[in-house]
């Protein structure tokens, strides 16, 4: 099935990436949360931008995760979706939204797909009682990506940690895997997990592995995007490589503005109407 977005361009679907995943093709993912940056990441050729609740630290300044709504999910969603043409829009649902009941949780990811006209939506976690809520939304008409391994949604109970390290850890994340596939989800994400059990899922699962802080070995990878491009300036865990220093030349950029005003030499008579 391919869907079109509003110019006429083949959108990338859940199942051009389980083929991908079937080839041997890498599937690259980036995260984003507004317009222009949407348009970057969609138009540099990701398959999968993903509106991350990261939003909570990158954009909002938070702490975690925790404290992110669903009004700002669908709110930062909403401005994403205007810039993204080709790739597959997925949105992750904030902290408790999918928890308390299956009502609740179709209701609260139903808005999410009804209002931002996102194509899918990601949760956190691979307990039977997650694996149900997946059953029923996919059961709903709503595509499900799943996130393994560290779940920043839980980092108040397990702390930011690499999960999966001991002989149980292993098979409670492969026993998850297994749970968020058969109950139908289209992928899973696997966060801050030691390379041969990203390895081991991925040979396990006939749909895709998308690694952050997981090894090469997955079947595509996710960053922040204001991590890789080093927008961040302060963040800098082991796995994550920057592509670029936006936050110096950022940082740059305005401090010549500072001085240029100060020193009376902009605007120039090029910047002027007379
Ligand atoms: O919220 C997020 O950005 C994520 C990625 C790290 C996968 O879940």
């Amino acid at each position: 099935m391919s869907t079109q977005s509003g110019n006429g361009a083949r959108r990338v679907t859940t199942g051009d990436l389980r083929e991908m995943k079937r080839r041997g093709d890498k599937i690259a993912a980036l995260t984003a949360y507004d317009y222009l940056f949407a348009r970057v990441v969609d138009r540099a050729g990701v398959e999968v931008v993903l509106v991350g609740d990261s939003l909570g630290q990158v954009v909002l300044g938070l702490d975690t995760t925790v404290p992110v709504t669903l009004d700002d999910m669908i709110h930062h969603a909403r401005a994403v979706r205007r810039g993204v043409e080709r790739a597959l829009l997925v949105v992750d649902l904030p902290f408790l939204t999918y928890h308390v009941s299956r009502e609740d949780t179709l209701r609260n990811a139903g808005r999410v797909m009804r209002e931002t006209q996102a194509s899918a939506v990601k949760l956190e976690g691979g307990s039977p009682e997650m694996a149900a809520m997946v059953s029923a939304l996919v059961g709903a008409g709503i595509p499900v990506m799943g996130h393994l391994g560290f779940t920043p949604q839980s980092v108040n109970v397990t702390g930011v940690r690499v999960q999966g390290k001991g002989d149980g850890g292993r098979e409670r994340i492969l026993a998850e895997a297994r749970r968020l596939e058969e109950a139908g989800a289209f992928a899973v994400v696997l966060e801050l997990v030691p390379r041969a059990l990203a390895e081991a899922v991925t040979a396990e699962l006939s749909i895709p592995t998308i690694g952050i802080g997981a090894g090469v070995g997955c079947d595509g990878q996710v960053l922040v995007l204001h991590d890789m491009l080093g927008i961040n300036t302060e963040f800098r865990p082991r796995f994550l490589r920057r592509f670029a220093e936006i936050g110096d030349a950022a940082a740059a950029g305005v401090g010549a503005f500072v001085q240029a005003v100060k020193q009376g030499e902009y605007p120039a008579a090029e910047h002027t109407f007379e």
